[in-house]
């Protein structure tokens, strides 16, 4: 049975299903829906970053060509109050009322302050123009590093995690140990630009709202809608079958879909709001500022003695995000003696949100440049350090870990990369002018599993239908799971046809947390089973079933036949004799949480990363030459859309390295690069050589598939590879990112 092309489809190289529909104009984005009558929202935001309105004249802008509605916070709609900056659940975060125009306060740069509402773009924009708005200017505070005293540590960080975690006495172990490392990392604000805007057309019908939009998770849309406009989430429906990028900001509303879904029950009328990438740098979140100290100590022998993460980070006056930075430090190296702590300082900006790998992104930069400096002062190789420092099970927790490839990929990698022709020595490497520096980093990110239903039909004619309100953003959702359904059924991928995107689909965690691919995968793997079940059920009973009376326990469904023992049966054939309505069953998987599996064994995917770099000795011009990760994440469901996920993350990761900063003006509270001409992301000219390698692995703790999440593990670590490479290359330490040319210099 092994790799039988038209039986196994789960672990090949399939196209994208919705590959077609996307590059020929035939996949629908939310803004782009055809409605009857639709209006044309524009959102005025506001021009600083702390005070109040004091008054806001809006009788040119209502008298302007084509403006049918102008919505300020003196006639929207009554919403609830914003509430408390910290919600008393983690669930709360994504379900909380999200009210825009209900006060006249600004709580951060660019809030929306009004709404023109017109029957053009064009008219709704320019008659914004028209608005006149007088602030009352509070000082705001805008500057991480100069209020560390005022450091408080909040009640949970991101995802639920402790604050802090203890084990030993770390300051005890690092004042006697002999080799140590104490340094001090930032990490910039960062901003996250998926191609398609945040947009909304919301419609209403008597008082049923249907919200199309751009979303990663319908379930969050629909219980913050319902929480906003005060109605019951069965009148919401959300539909977003395709999303053009989501990597963190659209797991909550913004200010599109409220303003859409307020000014269409005003006005009677449909109506239409996106973003302008402006405004998405001030309205939908970003990764905070941060400050890292990196303690590390450690025996001569380079075994760690103890290891110390603490992270400052910029939060929201009025939200607080507490991402989990140093989390994963506490899974990923061995030493008795461990510290990690979490604190914020309030600034007066909007809150930060879950931007691609959060936590691990800027924590792994900063601590994997740190564990290079240990090496070095040790006089050992980066990954003899590493691997001198493997636990031999999770260091915190004491429990085992479900499949843990780390040492496998670094080896695997360090074999292929040629890594035993880096000189340890930095700045010797030369080609003409340019220095050549290799870099390696360590890559781990939790495995997670949300609560998920998926539901399968199938009909007379063998036809396959599986609905879920899962979102494919960009990832291969559809195509991942067209081949598990194939594959369960015995039937060709043509004859398995996936609905995602609606949220009269069932219920599922949707895209995000690296949980996508799993729980929805796991969910309908589940669904398959019971349809089978069902099946078999109904054919040992029929009368005119060739399988009457016989034991179905060893049916195998494959080539679109049904087969038990010497008999068997078209399937499509043998639901038309039995159940000419065919069948139908729902499956579902538990938030891993809630499972013994994750409870007993500690669950994450691991890679090592490995980047060469040329840095011109004359301009400080960094570039990339060679980046290759070596990956070890359970069972890879498609290796082709598996290899994007990865390819993607390493760009990341470069960015972070490299390019990515937005800068937050200490006058204004302003981030001053709001745009792609300014805020610079890698593009295919900065990258080269990318390399992607899957270790074969079946993760059977993690789920039934054996996979575990690997759609953000690209980007951890990656950046710390590249500036380990480029301090291998020049011998100059930057610790504060990106490193740009004038820092190497
Ligand atoms: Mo991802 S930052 O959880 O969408």
């Amino acid at each position: 049975m092994k790799s039988s092309p038209d039986v196994e489809f789960i672990g090949r190289p399939v196209d994208r299903i919705d590959g077609p529909l996307k590059v020929t104009g035939r996949a629908t984005y939310a803004y782009e829906h055809a409605i009857d009558d639709v209006a044309y929202g524009y959102i005025l935001g506001a021009a600083i970053a702390k005070g109040r309105i004091a008054e806001i004249d809006i009788s040119d802008a209502e008298k302007a060509p084509g403006v049918v509605g102008v919505m300020t916070h003196r006639n929207a709609p009554l919403q609830p109050d914003f509430g408390p900056a910290v919600t008393p659940t983690v669930r709360e975060v994504f379900t909380r009322a999200r009210p825009a125009l209900n006060s006249d306060r600004v709580r951060y740069y660019d809030e929306p302050v009004a709404l023109v509402v017109a029957d053009t773009f064009e008219a709704a924009r320019a008659a914004a123009g028209l608005i006149r708005v007088r602030y009352e200017e509070e000082t705001g505070t805008y500057d991480l590093q100069a209020h560390l005293d005022d450091a408080y540590a909040p009640r949970r960080t991101n995802a639920g995690l402790a604050t802090d975690s203890v084990v030993g006495d770390f300051e005890g172990a690092f004042a006697q140990a002999p080799v140590k490392i104490d340094a001090t990392y930032r990490t910039p604000f960062e901003h996250h630009n998926p191609m398609e805007p945040h947009a909304t057309i919301a419609v209403w019908s008597g008082d049923e709202l249907t919200i199309h939009t751009s979303a990663q998770t319908l379930a969050n849309y629909r219980a913050g809608v319902a929480s906003t406009l005060g109605m019951p989430p069965e009148r919401v429906r959300i539909v977003s079958p395709f999303v053009g990028g989501g990597f963190g900001s659209k797991l909550i509303i913004h200010a599109d879909t409220v303003l859409a879904a307020l000014a269409a029950r005003v006005l009677q009328r449909p109506v239409k709001i996106a973003l302008t990438r402006q405004q998405m740098f001030a309205n939908t979140g970003h990764r905070a500022e941060m400050i890292h100290q990196l303690r590390l100590g450690a025996d001569t022998d380079g075994r760690l003695t103890g290891i110390s993460h603490d992270v400052w980070s910029a939060t929201s006056s009025f939200e607080e995000y507490c991402e989990q930075t140093a989390a994963f430090a506490r899974s990923l190296y061995a030493a008795p003696n461990r510290l990690t702590r979490h604190r914020l300082v309030r600034l007066d900006i909007n809150r930060g949100e879950w931007m691609r790998s959060p936590g691990e992104a800027p924590g792994m930069l900063a601590f994997e440049c740190a564990m290079d400096e240990l090496a070095e002062r040790l006089g050992l190789d980066p990954i003899e350090l590493r691997i001198r420092n493997e636990p031999t099970q999770d260091p915190e927790r004491g429990v085992p870990f479900s499949t843990r490839n780390l040492v496998a990929c670094m080896e695997e990698g360090a074999r292929r990369f040629g890594w035993q022709g880096r000189d340890p020595v930095p700045g010797r490497t030369r080609e003409g002018r340019k220095l050549i520096g290799y870099g390696m980093a360590a890559a781990i990110r939790p495995n997670y599993i949300g609560a998920t239903t998926a539901r399968v039909a199938i009909d007379r004619d063998g036809q396959v239908t599986a609905r879920l309100d899962m979102t494919d953003i960009g990832t291969g959702t559809y195509t991942i799971l067209t081949q598990i359904a194939a594959e369960s059924l015995g039937l060709p991928l043509s004859s398995v046809k996936v609905e995602l995107g609606d949220s009269l689909f069932p219920r599922t965690a949707g895209s995000g947390g690296s949980w996508g691919a799993t729980s929805s995968g796991s969910a309908l793997h589940q669904a398959c089973s019971i349809l089978k079940q069902r099946i078999l059920e109904v054919a040992r009973s029929s009368e005119a079933s060739p399988f009457r009376g016989v034991n179905v326990s060893e049916a195998n469904f494959a080539h679109g036949e049904v087969r038990v023992g010497e008999r068997s049966a078209r399937l499509s054939d043998l639901i038309r004799s039995i159940a000419p309505d065919g069948f139908e069953a729902e499956g579902s998987v538990a938030a891993a949480n809630a499972t013994e599996s994750y409870k007993a064994y500690s669950q994450h995917s691991y890679g090592a990363h490995f980047a060469e770099v040329a840095v011109d000795c004359d301009t400080g011009e960094i570039r990339m030459r060679r980046f290759l990760a070596v990956i070890g994440a359970g069972r890879i469901l498609n290796p082709k859309t598996a290899r994007s996920q990865i390819i993607g993350g390493m760009s990341w990761g470069i960015g972070a390295a490299l390019m990515e900063e937005t800068v937050l003006d200490q006058r204004y509270g302003h981030f001053v690069n709001h745009d792609l001409a300014e805020y610079h992301v890698p593009v295919n000219a900065d990258i080269a050589g990318m390399e992607v390698v899957f270790l074969e692995e079946h993760d059977d703790k993690a789920n039934p598939l054996g996979a575990k999440g690997l759609g953000e593990l690209g980007v951890c670590g990656a950046g710390a590879a590249v500036a380990n490479a480029v301090y291998n290359a020049t011998g100059v330490r930057v610790r504060e990112f990106p490193i740009t040319l004038d820092k190497v210099l």
